[in-house]
């Protein structure tokens, strides 16, 4: 596996990488890598000839109050993981190689990424957008592979790809959950004993919604009254939001449409901020 720092560098080898007719599966990651990225990296081994794995604390897609600067870091590790799941490519820049001190441009998604996560932190998929295209043009995908967990991440950056015409395509793969059911998120490791046993009720309560779908029910309200009651059993969790969207425009559902409905979640686990969702 090689290991590149510099925009410069990777864009010569992608570019040469592209004019030899091989194909690129990038997987954009912010480091901290847990088996849901290792699942990411696997899928673009299985589809592409060379995977490029960036690693990206991105500056630009952290709130003032956010955890930017305790987010988890540790290269090594992440790039032994890389290695030893099928990763080619590991790109690594620094936060002055990406945004430079004269830095000024930024790409803003202006519907998909309003509600939800968007209305909580005004300024992330500005930010997630932003390094996506830097990274779609450095690194010359021909696909980039996202996780379903950041469901509206997904959502956001299919509209911008599809917006802005860049040739990439938008692989979606499924989310990976822990044992008991907790999404894998980076942030996981910011939950104590406690706090994780509390947040097992957002997968517990996703899966009940998805049994009552199942079974019939398709009343917005009635799953969403439901979630929010067993939500609130929990002493330590606080929801930020509970809603049932379409699955690409992240707008409120009237009624539940199989396979296109999503339900969303995002609660504070006393300090730790956690998201989950669930297609019907
Ligand atoms: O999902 C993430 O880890 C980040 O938002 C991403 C897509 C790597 C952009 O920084």
């Amino acid at each position: 596996m090689q290991k590149i720092t510099t925009v410069s560098e990777m864009q010569a080898l992608a570019g040469s990488l592209r004019a030899q007719g091989k194909t690129i599966g990038l997987v954009p990651t912010m480091g901290a890598l847990h088996d849901g990225h290792l699942s990411l990296i696997k899928l673009a081994a299985q589809k592409a000839d060379v995977v490029v794995v960036s690693v990206f604390v991105n500056p630009a897609q952290f709130g003032p109050s956010e955890d930017f600067n305790k987010y988890p870091r540790d290269l090594e590790r992440d790039a032994g993981l890389c290695e030893k799941t099928g990763a080619h490519i590991l790109f690594a820049p620094t936060n002055e190689e990406m945004y430079p001190k004269s830095y000024s441009t930024y790409v803003t998604e202006e519907r998909v990424a309003k509600p939800l996560e968007g209305a909580s932190r005004p300024t992330h998929f500005r930010g997630v957008t932003t390094v996506i295209a830097k990274l779609f043009n450095v690194t010359r995908p021909t696909f980039a592979v996202f996780g379903q967990k950041d469901a509206q991440q997904a959502a956001v950056i299919m509209k911008m790809t599809a917006d802005m015409n860049f040739q990439v395509g938008i692989v979606v793969a499924p989310t990976v959950r822990e044992e008991g059911g907790l999404a894998m998120s980076s942030r996981n490791r910011y939950l104590t004993n406690t706090q994780r046993a509390e947040s097992l009720a957002i997968s517990g309560a996703l899966a009940h919604a998805k049994g009552m779908v199942a079974n019939g029910e398709r009343r917005v309200d009635r799953l969403v009254a439901e979630v929010t009651h067993l939500l609130g059993e929990k002493r330590r969790i606080r929801i930020i939001y509970v809603s049932i969207v379409d699955s690409r425009t992240m707008e409120p559902a009237r009624e539940v449409i199989p396979g296109e409905s999503l339900m969303v979640i995002a609660v504070w686990v006393d300090e730790v901020r956690l998201i989950d969702n669930m297609i019907f």
